[in-house]
């Protein structure tokens, strides 16, 4: 079976679409769960889209991750991304690579979002570009995993 890859969504993202769509855009969750389905298809993995509102899910999610099949994790851990230190703990614990995305750019918004308390546990971070960021972060964690799983080779 090919790659499989856990995309997750935090707190409040369920109401995109009608939250502040200056700052978020139009689109909906399903319709960047949409975008992030093709992008799979085209990149022949396999994503699984889930979002949640309670840390507790999104911890037992990303910890249980590896063990559950899943290659990596793209996460929108939302507001928990300057809170949570149960979700560092979780992406530490756990044995799959995960990449932080937001719609967003949170450095150019207020101060207390300019603090990521999951960034130093993450692969990589991709945020500013709209739903574009889940695609690009499935990209770029989908392109660490194939080079991971290269044989190296001998000169
Ligand atoms: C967000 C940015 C966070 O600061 C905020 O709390 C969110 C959404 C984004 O995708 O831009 O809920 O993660």
């Amino acid at each position: 079976m090919g790659l499989r890859v856990l995309v997750l969504s935090g707190p409040n993202l369920d109401r995109l679409g009608t939250r502040e769509p200056a700052i978020y855009g139009t689109a909906t969750l399903a319709d960047v769960h949409r975008l992030v389905e093709e992008a799979a298809r085209r990149e022949g993995v396999d994503v699984e889209c889930r979002q949640s509102n309670h840390e507790g899910d999104l911890v037992t999610w990303i910890g249980r991750a590896g063990d559950d099949g899943f290659a990596g994790v793209v996460l929108n851990a939302g507001a928990y991304t300057h809170t949570s230190i149960a979700l560092y703990d979780a992406i530490k614990a756990g044995s799959a690579p995960t990449i932080e995305v937001h719609l967003s750019n949170p450095d150019a918004r207020e101060p207390f979002r300019r603090r990521s308390r999951i960034a130093p546990a993450c692969l990589g971070r991709v945020a500013g570009f709209g739903p574009a960021s889940y695609v690009l972060g499935l990209a770029g964690l989908v392109g660490h995993l194939r080079a991971a799983a290269k044989p190296a080779s001998h000169p």
